[in-house]
C-alpha cells in the first residue's frame, strides 16, 4: 500500500447521488485508490454503467437504484453494500439539489423536494448506516453541505436552510456516536462544475447561476480529493468540517 492509497484501499464506501457530478467523481477517485464503492441514485442506467466501468478497470463496485426520499430504498442500498462487501466504512450522504428561487415566487414544490432530498435524504442515510457501524464499532459519515450552509443570499434561502441543517445534524451526530468510534465529516464546497444548476426551475435564476458557475466552478475531482483526505487520516483523527472554494470565488 503506498501513501496515496493508505486509509482508503479496502474501505467500503456507499455514495448517494453517484450518477453525476461530485458523487460520480468521488466513486471514480476512491475506486482507483482501491476502495469498493456502492453507488446509489435514481438514474439506474448511469450508476450501472459507472459500476461496469470501475469493475472493468479492476475495481470493485455495485449499483443500486435508489431514491433517497424513501428511507426503505436507502436502507436497501446500504444493506446491499454490506451483503456484497461485508461491511460499510464510509457513508457519503451526497445526493442533493439546488432549485434556487426568491421566496416570493412561492415555488412550494421546489421547497418540498429540496427539503426531502437534502435533509431527509441525509437522515435516511444515517438511519441506514448507523446500525452497521455500531455493530462494527467503526465507521465514517461524510455529509455534504455547501458554502451556502454558511451564507445565505437572495434566492437561496431554502437551499441554505437545508445545507445549514446538514451541518447541525452532522454536529449532533458527531457528539452522539463517539462511543462507537464513528467519525463525522461535513464538507462544504464552493462552486464545482456539475449538473447541479440544472435543478433550477426559474429561467432567469438559472441563467445567473449558470454564468457564475461558468466563471468560477472548479472540476468535480477537487471534491473527491477532499473526501480522500478526510478518509485517509488515521482512525484517531476526526476531520469534522472542511470548507473550500475556488480561489477566485468571493462569495
Ligand atoms: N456543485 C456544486 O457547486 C456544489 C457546491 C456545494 C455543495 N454541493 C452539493 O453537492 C452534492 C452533489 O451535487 P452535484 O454538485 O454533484 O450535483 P449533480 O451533478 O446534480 O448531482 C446530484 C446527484 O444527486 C442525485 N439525486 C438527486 N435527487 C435524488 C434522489 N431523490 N434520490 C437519489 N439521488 C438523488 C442525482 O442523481 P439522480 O438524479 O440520478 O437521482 C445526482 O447523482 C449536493 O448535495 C449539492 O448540494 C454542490
Amino acid at each position: 500500500m503506498n501513501s496515496e492509497t493508505q486509509g482508503i484501499a479496502g474501505k467500503v464506501v456507499v455514495i448517494t447521488g453517484a450518477s453525476s457530478g461530485l458523487g460520480e467523481a468521488t466513486a471514480r477517485h476512491l475506486s482507483a485508490l482501491g476502495a469498493p464503492v456502492v453507488l446509489g441514485a435514481r438514474r439506474a442506467d448511469r450508476i450501472e454503467a459507472l459500476a461496469g466501468e470501475i469493475v472493468k478497470a479492476g475495481g470493485k463496485a455495485t449499483a443500486v437504484a435508489t431514491d433517497v426520499t424513501d428511507a426503505a430504498q436507502v436502507q436497501r442500498l446500504v444493506d446491499a453494500g454490506v451483503a456484497q462487501f461485508g461491511r460499510i466504512d464510509v457513508m457519503l450522504n451526497n445526493a442533493g439539489l439546488m432549485p434556487h428561487s426568491p421566496l416570493e415566487r412561492r415555488k412550494v414544490a421546489d421547497w418540498d423536494r429540496t427539503i426531502d432530498v437534502n435533509i431527509k435524504g441525509v437522515l435516511y442515510g444515517i438511519a441506514a448506516a448507523l446500525p452497521h457501524m455500531q455493530r462494527q464499532n467503526s465507521g465514517h459519515f461524510i455529509n455534504v453541505s455547501s458554502v451556502a450552509g454558511h451564507k445565505v443570499r437572495p434566492a437561496g434561502a431554502v437551499y441554505s436552510a437545508t445545507k445549514t441543517a446538514v451541518r447541525v445534524i452532522s454536529e449532533g451526530l458527531r457528539q452522539e456516536v463517539k462511543r462507537w468510534n464513528i467519525r463525522t465529516t461535513i464538507i462544504s464546497p464552493g462552486s464545482l462544475a456539475t449538473e447541479l444548476p440544472q435543478s433550477i426551475t426559474e429561467p432567469d435564476i438559472a441563467k445567473n447561476v449558470g454564468d457564475f458557475y461558468e466563471e468560477y466552478a472548479l472540476p468535480a475531482d477537487s471534491f473527491a480529493r477532499v473526501v480522500a483526505f478526510a478518509m485517509s487520516e488515521p482512525e484517531a483523527v476526526d476531520i469534522n468540517e472542511i470548507l473550500f472554494r475556488p480561489t477566485r470565488q468571493e462569495l
